[in-house]
């Protein structure tokens, strides 16, 4: 029997990960998991306890309480609760906590698309596709930009998102635990001259070719 079809897509912040993994979840018709909605939820239950997310012990202990049922708010998308994840983020504890989850969803016999920054390295190792979606930093803080501009906000500064992206980098590379960065057998995907559609049909030939493997 083949193993399910477990898809791990890595990558850095406003990548399109997001969009790309939904994309290929629908396609495929896997249950999707965006793993970064879990830090985020975690971030922002820190955010509004007034705790402190630089506190490992505290910022665990908000990991190891954490409702995955209400994963859909809309709240969680925001900037904030973005930056308190990166924060909360580095911390083992709760890298801990939320493994179990990740790894149970990633075992449904259906097979299962999850992004995030570790999914290929450290929760599923054994995927049997992993993409590394990246894109540079200037492409992404313009996406980002337009996004924002998009969705009618006028406070938006094309450098300042810059400057946010690169710190975000900086932390998510740079922690000593499950760091950002490809898995050995990821296959990259630099979605820079890329737009949507095109990433989208990349990473089904990814797909495509493993399906076909003997
Ligand atoms: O993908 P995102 O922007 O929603 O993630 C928010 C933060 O959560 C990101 O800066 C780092 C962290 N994260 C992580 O460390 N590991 C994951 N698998 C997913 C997110």
């Amino acid at each position: 029997m083949t193993a399910p079809l477990t898809i791990a897509i890595d990558g850095p912040a406003a990548a399109g990960k997001g969009t790309l993994a939904k994309r290929v979840a629908h396609h495929y018709s896997l249950p999707y998991l965006d793993t970064g909605l879990l830090y985020r939820a975690v971030g922002r239950q820190i955010l509004l306890a007034g705790s402190d997310p630089d506190d490992p012990s505290e910022a665990g202990a908000f990991a190891r309480a954490l409702d995955v049922a209400h994963l859909d708010d809309p709240t969680l998308r925001g900037h904030e609760a973005g930056e308190f994840a990166s924060r909360v983020a580095v911390h083992g504890e709760v890298r801990e906590a939320l493994t179990e989850f990740q790894r149970s969803f990633a075992a449904r016999r259906e097979g299962a698309v999850l992004d995030g920054r570790d999914i290929g390295t450290v929760i599923c190792p054994n995927a049997r596709v992993k993409i590394f979606v990246t894109a540079s930093p200037e492409v992404r803080a313009r996406r980002r930009t337009d996004e924002l501009l998009a969705h009618g906000r006028d406070d938006v500064d094309y450098e300042r998102i810059l400057a946010e992206v690169k710190a975000r980098d900086e932390r998510d590379s740079g922690r000593v635990v499950a760091p950002l960065r490809p898995a050995d057998d990821a296959h990259l995907l630099d979605t820079s001259e890329l737009d949507i559609d095109a990433a989208f049909r990349a990473a089904c030939e990814v797909v495509d070719r493993v399906l076909a493997e003997p």
